[in-house]
Order: C-alpha cells, then structure tokens, then sequence
C-alpha cells in the first residue's frame, strides 16, 4: 500500500477509499466520491469559521503557533523588526526576496511619489460627521479610490497590478491622516516626500503651525517596526476577506476595503481599541482580579488576549514590549502599562487563560504605545491597516496567479424546510 494516502471506510456502506495526502492534506474534493448512491453528491466536510481548513498554497508567511515563530518569506519577524523598514519589508512580502540597493531605491521612490490623493477624495472625506469613525471613513476611502484608477480592474495586467500595489501602499497613510484631520477639525496636511514613509505619515497627522515638520526619530523608527509587525499574518479574517472578494476578479481597491472592514472588528483588529478601553476601564492595578473574575464568568472577553494559531506568547507582542520602552524613553510613561503588565501576569498564573492557552497577542501592548504618541483610539484600527497593506496586496497577488485558486464558494448543510407551496395571505395563521 502507497504511504501518503488515507484509507476510508464508509460504515454506511462498507465501502473502502483511497485518498492522497499532499502537504498534510487532503482534498476536500476528493471526499465527493464517498456516496450513499447516484442521488448523492458525495461527503463535504464541515468546518465553520475554517478551523481546519486550508484554503491555499502560499509563500507568503508562516506562524508555527505552538512555539510562537512567525516569519516573512522565511525572515524570523525578529530580524525584520531589528533590521529592515517597513518599505522594504513590503517589497520582500510581494516579490518574494529582499530588494538589491537598486532595487529597494526604485521601490521606495515609487511608493513616495503615489502618495498624494485626488483633491475629490477630501470632498467624500468632508461629508463624513464630525465624529464619523476613520475606520469608517478608511473603508469607504479605500473603496472610492476605484473609482479614480478604473483601470484598476484589469487584475491580469501586471503593470496596472503593480500600479495599483504601489497607489495602495502610498495612499493608505494620506487617507488615514486625512481621516484623522476630519475628525479633529484640523486642515489636512499634504505629503512630504522628505520624509520617510512613516515619518511622512506623522507630519500628515500631526504637522501644525510649523512650515516643516521633523518627525522624532524614535517614534519614527518604532511606528515604522509596529507596521513591520502588522504587514502579514497567514489566512487571518482580513487576508481571508482580501481574497475572497479578489477571488471574484473585483479591483484591488474593492477587496481591500473588504479586508479592511473585516479588520476593524473588534475579535480582530478593532482589539487593540477594545484592549485600551479595557485598561482604563479597570483604572488601577488592586481592580484587575475583580475585571478577570468576570472575564472568568463569561461576562466579556480579555481583548488582546488569545489567538486562533498562537497557543504561545505571540512573537509579535514581545517585541511590542520592548519598543514600548523606547518610546517611553521620549514620550514618558503611559501609565496603562503597568496596569497591562500586571494583567498580563495575573491572567498568566490563572488556570482559566493557562489551560486555554490564552497568551497577550500583537494588540495587547500596541495600543499603550499608540496612545503615547498621541493617537487617538480610534485610530488604532487605521494604523493596522496601513501595516496589513503590503501582505494583503502580496496575498491578493499570490491568489491571481495561482492556477488552483477559483472564486470562493464555500458549500453548506441546508437546514430550512423541506419544498412546500405558497399559501395566500388570508390562508395563513
Ligand atoms: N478572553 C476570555 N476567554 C477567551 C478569550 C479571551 N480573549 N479568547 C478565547 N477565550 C476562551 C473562549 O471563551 C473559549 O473558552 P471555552 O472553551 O470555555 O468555550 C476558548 O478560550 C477558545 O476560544 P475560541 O473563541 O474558540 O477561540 P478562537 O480561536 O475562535 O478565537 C480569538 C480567537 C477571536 C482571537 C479570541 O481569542 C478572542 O476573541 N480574543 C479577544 C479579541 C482579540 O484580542 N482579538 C485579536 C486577535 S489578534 C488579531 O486579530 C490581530
């Protein structure tokens, strides 16, 4: 008998398959075969929420949960965040290698020269409430742009791919910063293409009176190592919703605001807002027992806490932890930490999280960080999105061209009646 296959018996009819197990899988198509009879479509399997399910090849990033390694094309995300940008970290997540010099120049001078929008898009950002959600105002943002670059949805056409990838990547931040400035009644402040990336991002956002801004280079740096950390995570809720709505050949601009609004949910990356409402909520250190007995009691759950694939510390909230003190070091203390690090210890020493193997995940200690550099909380879920951009655009890609991938359309078990005829109005109870 071959080894890498299963054997299946069917009890309901003794009959006996043979399936292939390829990469420690096997299709679910193959499971069609398993009949009851010629009236049967076959098995399917049952998996809500695709606890087991792989839906795709991918090159992209890998997370081994249980011992809490998370790497990019094959870069431990501990080297990135130590050594590499954000742009280049983009570039390595869509091209598959890191860029030559060359390379990484041409890059970077693409993205900084997409950055600017059209002067309409501030129209649609103006017509938002004053306390309209950025979040909100990203998604619709996002999706808007489509309408700019119709071109956008030729999704086979290389150029207008890389075209698009670089539109994205550039204009995610003014978008966020424009959002940002809506809501504070603040002008909006245009691009510096001085600047990098990430410091360009916090002259839109914060840029006042001054004629120009220079951003901290601490902050600079650990925003630009926050973003390194959030550019891709395997087949999350967003990525999943990236390419299944990409799986219908919509545009890019389309599917990644699907992906962003599928982000800002708080079991995703709407957490690291629940996280900060949570920590001052509780206030003070003697009132974390009381909050975790009602987390205990089913009452709510500990946002930042807990994770799909990691059943270990997630890697991503280690490092979180350290730059956090680099930035205390400029901004001072945000006094939230000592609250984060005193649940974080209790939660780990009680049997409830322990025996669940709920670990902080990368939204525990973010947020801390956020709030000390002066973003508002309902920014938290804007700045996961410019990060989660490049792996988004580089899954998006990685689905178009791969040959096996067809427009997703997950199969289900009907539970509703039976046929039965309509009943006239007056007919019915
Ligand atoms: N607080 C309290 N209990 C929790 C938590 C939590 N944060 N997370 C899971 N549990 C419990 C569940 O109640 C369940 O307990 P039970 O077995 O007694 O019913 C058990 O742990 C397993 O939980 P599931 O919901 O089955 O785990 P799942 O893998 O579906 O959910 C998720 C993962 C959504 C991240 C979950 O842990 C959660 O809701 N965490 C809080 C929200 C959060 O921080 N999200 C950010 C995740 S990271 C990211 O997306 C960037």
């Amino acid at each position: 008998m071959p080894k890498d296959t299963l054997s299946v018996i069917d009890n309901r009819t003794g009959k006996q398959y043979e399936l292939p197990i390829e990469s420690g899988t096997i299709r679910a198509v193959d499971l069609r075969q398993i009949k009851l009879g010629d009236g049967d479509q076959g098995l399917e399997t049952y998996d809500p929420g695709f606890l087991n399910t792989a839906a795709c090849r991918s090159a992209i990033s890998f997370i081994d949960g249980d011992k809490g390694i998370l790497r990019y094309r094959g870069y431990p995300i501990e080297q990135l965040a130590e050594r590499s940008t954000f742009l280049e970290t983009a570039y390595l997540l869509l091209n598959g290698e890191l860029p030559s010099a060359a390379e990484l120049d041409s890059w970077v001078f693409n993205i900084t020269h997409h950055t600017i929008v059209h002067e309409s898009i501030k129209k649609f950002i103006d017509g938002f409430h004053h306390d309209a959600h950025p979040m909100g105002m990203f998604v619709s943002t996002v999706a808007a742009l489509s309408t700019f670059y119709p071109e956008a949805k030729h999704i086979q056409d290389e150029t207008s791919r890389r075209n698009q990838i670089f539109r994205l990547i550039a204009k995610t931040p003014t978008l966020a910063a424009f959002a940002h400035r809506h809501s504070v009644g603040l002008p909006y402040a245009y691009p510096d293409n001085d600047l990098s990336y990430t410091g360009n991002f916090l002259n839109m956002m914060f840029k006042t009176t001054e004629v120009k801004y220079t951003p901290n280079k601490t902050l600079e740096r650990a925003l630009d190592v926050l973003l390194i950390l959030h550019a891709d995570h395997e087949q999350n809720c967003s990525t999943s919703a990236m390419r299944g709505v990409g799986s219908s050949h919509a545009d890019p601009y389309s599917a990644m605001a699907a992906a962003a609004a599928a982000l800002y949910g708080p079991l995703h990356g709407g957490a690291n807002e629940e996280v900060l409402r949570t920590l001052r909520e509780i206030g003070s250190k003697d009132r974390i027992p009381a909050y975790i007995d009602r987390v205990k009691r089913g009452e709510f759950r500990l946002f930042g806490f807990g994770h799909r694939i990691y059943k270990n510390y997630d890697p991503r909230a280690t490092i979180i932890k350290r730059i956090a003190e680099e930035v205390f070091e400029v901004t001072g203390k945000n006094p939230l930490i000592d609250i984060a690090v005193e649940l974080e210890r209790i939660a780990l020493q009680d049997d409830y999280f322990v025996s669940r193997k709920l670990y902080p995940n990368v939204d525990f200690y973010s947020g801390i960080i956020y709030e000390a550099m002066k973003f508002p909380i309902d920014m938290f879920p804007v700045l996961f999105a410019i990060g989660r951009t490049p792996g988004w655009l580089a899954q998006w890609q990685e689905m178009l061209l791969d040959k096996d991938q067809k427009i997703a359309r997950p199969r289900q078990i009907y539970t509703g009646p039976d046929k039965r005829d309509y009943v006239a109005i007056e007919n019915r109870g």
